[in-house]
């Protein structure tokens, strides 16, 4: 039982208990409760904008809001083409991923025109100075504050446009006595920035951590009161991350911007064609194109499964970048629709270059790739394929089927595989490029992949 004064709080939900529980009884994640000091909330009515009175809509002054840019085209791209000038942005992702290093960019190609403030939380002025030397931002108008209180950064921050907050969990209100990064804190410091951007106008900044499952550490409000929230993606080892909207009011939450990290910082990637795929593919079996769209572009992804025969009872399922279930789902559409057994197979599927394929257009890629490394029959490097699979082993039309062919057709792929559902679409191509619809799964593996079963 909580002591007098203290109450168990979800640090997912907010939900609250008087004692502590393994389970959330409100949204029923585990080992989420913490203690904290139970206390009247000190500001009523958290989230709020400035109040207006009953307005017509023909009556509302226009206002043309120029988006101003940030120094990396790919972070415009993904705020939808710049900053909206009073608006809030919440940029998430793992430890040391590169999130201080990208808004310690942006502070210094704004500071050249604009009066930039960044609050840094977690690290000393010393530690900013290294990160800015090593980033060769000379920054001589960007100022530069080391402080962990909300109230202290609401007043210094007045003379400035832009502030960037580094980072959410590490900021606290001394007037609320729950610890820093407690839900409470997180939720009153984020709308208390909310309303210095919407009634100081001022552009905010904030980086928030993200918890060991990969979502932004704190109450589920957090992303409700942002404008827009980024998150930043790849894997650790890897020098390539990939920036993803996940709400924007502002613009398309389908965009991704993909960067380098390099020493001099994070490096924009404009030629992404040649990221996620490789030159050698159709040598070995397995791997199988797609063409994948996140907002406005299309990117080829190359499919890669490696197929090992399983030692224990067990066959184990590995995706990268490909959903669990959905791989799982595929399987058993291969395994029951086009008879390719995978009983007694230890299944690894990668999608290359640490993207996250969440469309479920790669379904047929995904399964062209799975059966190509059963039959250890690689397919051509010039193919490409695209399509939803069906339960009962169809294949679905797509979105976009005309832009992911004209993509497939610069990229210079010779043959393209597509719902037959989409060949409408985009027949008037076929004589630039060799285009095969199908209709069922088991079509499609006949038409790319040669049956010259051998033991893998
Ligand atoms: N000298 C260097 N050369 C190359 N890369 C470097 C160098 N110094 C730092 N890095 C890269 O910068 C990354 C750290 O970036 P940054 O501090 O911006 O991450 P972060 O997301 O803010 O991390 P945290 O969550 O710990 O605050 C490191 O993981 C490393 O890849
Ligand atoms: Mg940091």
């Amino acid at each position: 039982m909580a002591k007098k004064g203290s109450k168990y709080v979800c640090q997912e939900c907010g939900g609250q208990s008087p004692q502590w529980l393994g389970k959330c009884p409100h949204c029923g994640r585990f080992g989420t409760m913490v203690e904290e000091i139970d206390e009247a909330p000190a500001v009523k009515g958290t989230i709020s904008i400035p109040a207006s009175k009953p307005t017509l809509l023909k009556d509302i002054e226009k206002q043309h809001y120029q988006r101003v840019k940030t120094g990396l085209n790919e972070l415009d791209t993904v705020l939808g083409g710049g900053i909206v000038p009073y608006s809030i942005v919440l940029i998430g992702g793992d430890p040391g991923i590169g999130k201080s290093t990208i808004l310690t960019q942006v502070a210094g190609s704004l500071s050249k025109t604009e009066k930039v403030l960044y609050v840094s939380a977690e690290e000393s002025l010393s530690h900013v100075k290294l990160r800015c030397d090593r980033l060769n931002i000379a920054g001589e108008n960007l100022t530069v504050l080391c402080e962990s209180r909300l109230e202290e950064i609401e007043k210094v921050s007045k003379d400035y446009d832009y502030i960037i907050v580094d980072s959410i969990q590490a900021i606290y209100l001394s007037e609320l006595s729950s610890s820093q990064g407690s839900v409470a804190q997180i939720k009153e410091c984020a709308s208390r920035l909310m309303r210095l951007a919407k009634t100081s106008k001022k552009t905010v900044f904030v980086i928030g951590h993200v918890t060991k499952d990969g979502a932004i550490a704190g109450p589920k409000v957090l992303e409700h009161i942002m404008d827009t929230v980024l998150y930043f993606e790849g894997e650790p080892q890897d020098s390539l991350k990939i920036l993803r909207a996940v709400k924007n009011r502002f613009g398309s939450a389908q965009e991704v911007g993909v960067f380098e990290m390099t020493e001099q910082g994070i490096k924009e990637v404009k030629d992404y064609n040649g990221v996620f795929m490789s030159e050698e593919r159709g040598a070995q079996a397995g791997s199988v194109v797609t063409q994948s769209i996140s907002g406005n572009r299309c990117m080829p992804v190359e499919i890669q499964t490696l197929i090992s025969k399983t030692v224990f009872g067990m066959p184990r399922r590995m995706p990268i970048g490909v959903d669990y279930n959905r791989m799982v789902l595929i399987i058993a559409v291969l395994e029951r629709k086009a008879y390719i057994p995978f009983f007694n197979q230890d299944v690894y599927v990668n999608a290359m270059g640490g993207i996250k394929l969440n469309e479920p257009s790669s379904d047929l890629a995904i399964a062209l790739s799975l059966a190509s490394a059963v039959k250890n029959a690689p397919v051509n490097k010039g193919v490409t394929a695209f399509g939803e699979l069906g339960l009962t082993g169809e294949v679905r039309a797509v979105s976009f089927a005309e832009k992911r062919l004209l993509n497939a057709l610069k990229l210079g792929f010779k043959t393209v595989v597509v719902p037959k559902r989409n060949y409408d679409a985009v027949k008037k191509y076929a004589d630039k490029i060799e285009i095969i619809p199908v209709s069922y799964l088991s079509q499609a593996i006949k038409a790319v992949i040669k049956d010259n079963e051998k033991d893998a």
